[in-house]
């Protein structure tokens, strides 16, 4: 785990290089959604890149952004809107990122899922864990912070079709409809 402190902000990063695990078990749930070239997966909070880098090399259009611009293109979450047309974001990687957002910080980034997420296909993918240093770091707050981003996405008409207890999400919008 490396931090350093820029933008006012702690930037948290693990260091690993390979995919995160559950991106690797959503690969063909993400695939059926993004499976036109011109489809876009949005990596909120990209970090090193490390989803990004691998969804890319297996031909997926990914535009990753983070506060820092180390690696993805800098934007950042509370003060800026994310960098995507209405309606044209087909899928969000949200990994390890909702955690070290304040609530207002929050309210923005679920304004612009909203604003971008494509109307005819979408998926999120969202990940928490219980980090010292977020606003979630312990199992309770990790709980009711995934209540908030279940209720929010299905305020955004998306179903919640993967829901496990240690944080770990997957919602689709106009694609099943049975869920839950
Ligand atoms: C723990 S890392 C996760 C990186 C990547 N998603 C992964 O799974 O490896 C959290 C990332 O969120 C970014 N981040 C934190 N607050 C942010 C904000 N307000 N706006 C944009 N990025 C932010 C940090 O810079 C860091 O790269």
């Amino acid at each position: 785990m490396s931090r350093s402190y820029m933008n006012d902000r702690w930037c948290v990063r693990c260091g690993r290089n390979t995919p995160n695990p559950y991106i690797l078990k959503n690969e063909k749930i993400l695939e059926s959604v993004c499976n036109f070239k011109n489809h876009v997966i949005a990596d909120i909070g990209c970090g090193n890149g490390r989803n990004t880098k691998y969804l890319i090399e297996k031909g997926f259009n990914v535009y990753p952004v983070d506060m820092v611009d180390d690696y993805g293109l800098r934007c950042h979450i509370g003060k800026d809107n994310l960098p995507f047309e209405n309606n044209s974001v087909n899928a969000f990687l949200l990994n390890y990122v909702l955690m070290f957002l304040s609530e207002s910080e929050r309210k923005q980034l679920y304004g612009e899922i909203d604003r971008c997420s494509n109307n005819s296909a979408c998926i999120s993918i969202v990940e928490l864990y219980p980090a010292k240093d977020s606003y979630t770091p312990n199992k309770e707050s990790l709980n009711t912070l995934q209540e908030e981003i279940c209720n929010v996405l299905r305020c955004m008409r998306f179903n919640i079709i993967r829901n496990s207890k240690d944080g770990k999400l997957v919602a689709l919008k106009n694609i099943f409809n049975e869920g839950e």
